[in-house]
């Protein structure tokens, strides 16, 4: 790969699955796609975990992995301080596939040929099976796949065949069925590999042998146990936010501890129509999940008075929630017999594992996360943390909470900052009065993209109001009022995002409701900026 920086993650946040749990290992050479390894192999009933490829052999020996992955990575094998193979990896007798700079890395070292070609090869490519080998047995002479690499194979070790070839790489798939070693030049874990899924089941099934019975929901029992051991009798407090996140992990806890559970909703009066109310009435009355409600909206709209900076406005709901939830903590540590927050030991946090890669390092991805940390609570505060959902990626996240009866609507719940509405308006104070207005402007857009069933289509679909007013004509009238942007995307990550093309049609009917319903509001425009260069929200 000649793709980005490595985000390989710290050794110790892995995510310790039992020993009993076949997995295969994705070593990371900071290739952009390494993350997708892991997922395509999980799709494939396979678990398998992303760590760095400088993690120690011991670790990797004691974990008995059923076969490990050398990822892609942007540097070549001469370059200096290019990240080395652990030669040791070779005597474990675990089967290994190197993918891109991973099969550069074994040619090279093994003795095989790997040059810089006089041109790289980016994109879509052919491919020439010459010799199907285990690996791309059954599959079709001539495929497409997907590579980006400048470094090439031109001839394989002693011992391996080479399987395939392209225009750009004479080598382009070699293996040693004897000591169980194979490489692939292309990328078989993206889609624009059309049969990538099946050379990577070629590799988990005919040469790791794995049974293909994992799956996200087969997890949830296997957590259950733990948290109860690691809880036991305790007492535990979750923050709910209404977000699948949440609500999937306060759900996992109290199947394992019941009322041990005490959910803290904070209702900071920054949430969409109606959303404080289903979150009680689904988690209370439905789950029966023994639930603290908070009405703060008064406490958070005194904190945001004459505040206009979109920092400002973060730290100030972020410190308010901190405090809000430190209160509650402290009452219910008293209510369950201890001083403070002694009487609960234990908090649920809905960490996933991409925040566990993620965090591991790559300056872009802590800049994001500082974002999401906002109305999160402190590092100091005294808990022992409880993490369910540390091994799932967010499509599992959600895959568990239907397998757990969370209704579909939030299941599939578009995702909405920490600050909430507060950073939707923009420009000016988060008052009562376009708080609401946003609320119902909000409440419009999503009841007409939801009836037009594109809401599970976009990444986001919201509204933000800026502090501005316009000149408007409305029954012989001259009006002076509120600008509604309408902003919906599409993306994978949020990381990359692209403005959703609406149909006219139902942006019509978007902007006309607005209008006639919402009194304040004479104008309504679209935002047809993608991420970057714009971010997806607008503060
Ligand atoms: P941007 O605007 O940076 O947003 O393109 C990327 C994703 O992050 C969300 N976001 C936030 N989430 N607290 C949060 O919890 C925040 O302060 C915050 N700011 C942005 C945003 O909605 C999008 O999904």
């Amino acid at each position: 790969m000649t793709d980005s920086v490595a985000t390989a993650p710290a050794v110790e946040q892995r995510t310790s699955t039992p020993a009993a749990i076949q997995e295969i290992l994705v070593l990371d050479y900071g290739g952009q796609y390494s993350q997708l390894i892991a997922r395509r192999i999980r799709d494939c009933g396979v678990f398998s975990e992303l760590l760095p490829h400088h993690v120690a052999l011991e670790q990797i020996a004691a974990r008995k992995p059923c076969g490990i992955i050398l990822s892609g990575g942007p540097a070549s094998v001469y370059a200096d301080g290019a990240p080395p193979l652990e030669r040791g990896l070779l005597e474990l007798g675990v089967p290994i596939l190197g993918i891109c700079y991973g099969m550069q890395l074994l040619v090279h070292e093994l003795g095989g040929r790997v040059k810089e070609a006089q041109v790289g090869e980016f994109g879509r490519s052919e491919l020439h099976v010459t010799e199907p080998g285990v690996l791309l047995a059954g599959l079709p002479r001539e495929q497409i796949c997907w590579m980006s690499h400048r470094d090439t194979v031109f001839e394989p070790p002693p011992g391996f065949t080479a399987l395939a070839s392209s225009s750009g790489s004479p080598v382009a798939a070699v293996e040693d069925a004897q000591r169980h070693i194979y490489g692939i030049q292309f990328h078989p874990e993206v889609v624009h590999t059309p049969y990538g899924g099946e050379i990577l089941t070629h590799f988990l099934t005919d040469v790791c042998e794995c049974e293909r019975t994992w799956s996200a929901a087969s997890i949830v029992d296997e957590q259950i146990r733990r948290i109860r051991e690691q809880v036991g009798d305790g007492n535990v407090i979750c923050g709910l936010s209404g977000g699948v996140d949440s609500s999937v992990a306060a759900l996992i806890v109290y199947r394992a501890v019941g009322e041990q559970l005490t959910c803290v909703f904070v209702d900071h009066g920054l949430m969409r129509k109606d959303e404080g109310e289903q979150v009680v009435s689904m988690f209370r009355d439905t789950f029966k999940v023994p639930l603290v409600a908070v009405d703060a909206e008064a406490r958070f709209l005194e904190k945001l008075k004459g505040v206009t900076d979109p920092e400002a406005k973060r730290k100030a709901i972020g410190a308010e929630f901190i405090r809000v939830f430190e209160e509650e903590a402290a009452k219910l540590g008293e209510a369950k017999g201890g001083p403070g927050a002694d009487g609960v030991r234990f908090l649920v946090q809905g960490t996933l594992y991409s925040d566990v890669i993620e965090s591991g390092g790559g300056t872009g991805a802590a800049t994001i996360k500082s974002h999401h940390n906002v109305g999160g609570l402190p590092d100091d505060l005294q808990f022992e943390l409880v993490e369910p959902l540390r091994a799932l990626f967010k499509d599992e996240v959600r895959a568990v909470g239907a397998e757990l009866g969370l209704p579909e609507r939030l299941v599939w719940r578009q995702p909405f900052p920490g600050p909430g509405l507060a950073i939707r308006i923009v420009g000016g104070e988060a008052t009562k009065e376009r708080l609401d207005l946003l609320r119902e402007a909000d409440h419009i857009l999503l009841q007409e993209i939801r009836r037009a069933g594109l809401y599970r289509e976009l990444w986001q679909s919201f509204c933000v109001l800026p502090d501005v007013r316009t000149v408007g004509v409305q029954g012989d009238e001259r009006t002076y009022g509120y600008v509604v942007v309408v902003r919906a995307v599409t993306s994978d990550d949020a990381m990359t995002a692209d403005w959703a093309r609406l149909p006219y049609d139902l942006l019509e009917t978007i902007a006309a409701r607005m209008i006639n319903e919402l009194r304040d509001v004479n104008r309504v425009v679209l935002d047809i900026t993608s991420k970057p260069p714009g971010t997806i929200e607008w503060e």
